[in-house]
């Protein structure tokens, strides 16, 4: 049988994820120094980086068993998998920004919005009963209102700085965002035991690192 296989979200969730897998035990030297190497093998586990969104992708189809990605990709992208636990790191919160000032519910026009996550900005106007024109934008959602494209962005603010630094502020907060772990369907059930070992292993690392 193949190694658990564990697909970890490439970039901002890295460094905290190593340091929980060291708390827990398991020896990370290879994804430390992982090069350009994208499988890595850490103990008896195969760590796989991928984007977050493809994270859920691999998860959901068995490709890979567990998933540590950010609550935001779960919302965004859904999908059938279990959500086991959070991790309490990659704290940030989905907001709606636009530039400094503006009035945004002001007025009768329909608002364009700009956002990574049109699903979740979708929800959020749809649970006020607003119609708003969403358009999908693929990074730096800030240009957006900037360019006067749109009117306000749906976007994740972590420490307000990307915001603050170029003329926009929040409008409202509109959901906390954290790392989670996630398991494919199939392998909670065929591969209980060494599933439920590393969900047990974790938690005790989460507890030491409190
Ligand atoms: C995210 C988000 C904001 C920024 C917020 O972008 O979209 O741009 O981080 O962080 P701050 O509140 O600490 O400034 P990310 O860097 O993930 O990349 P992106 O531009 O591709 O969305």
């Amino acid at each position: 049988m193949r190694p658990i296989r564990i697909a970890l979200t490439k970039g901002r969730l890295e460094k905290r994820t190593i340091s929980l897998f060291q708390t827990m035990g398991l020896n990370c030297s290879e994804l430390i120094n992982k090069g350009r190497r994208l499988i890595l093998p850490v103990d008896d586990y195969e760590v796989v980086l991928a984007k977050a969104a493809d994270v859920i992708t691999y998860v959901e189809h068995g490709a890979c068993d567990i998933g540590i990605v950010g609550k935001d990709t779960i919302v965004e992208k859904g999908g059938d998998y279990y959500e086991m636990t959070d991790l309490g790191f990659g704290k940030c919160y989905f907001a709606l920004a636009a530039k400094k000032n503006f009035d945004f519910y002001n007025g009768y026009k329909e608002k364009i919005i700009a956002s990574k996550y049109p699903n979740v900005a979708h929800s959020f106007f749809e649970n006020k009963g607003m119609d708003v024109n969403i358009i999908k934008i693929e990074g730096s959602v800030e240009l957006a209102p900037l360019l006067n494209f749109a009117d306000a962005i749906v976007d994740i603010v972590e420490t307000g700085t990307t915001l603050k630094e170029n003329g926009l502020e929040v409008i409202e907060e509109i959901m906390p965002i954290s790392a989670r772990v996630i398991v494919n369907m199939a392998s909670m059930k065929l591969r209980k035991e060494e599933i439920e070992s590393f969900l047990s292993d974790i938690e005790l690392a989460k507890e030491v690192s409190k």
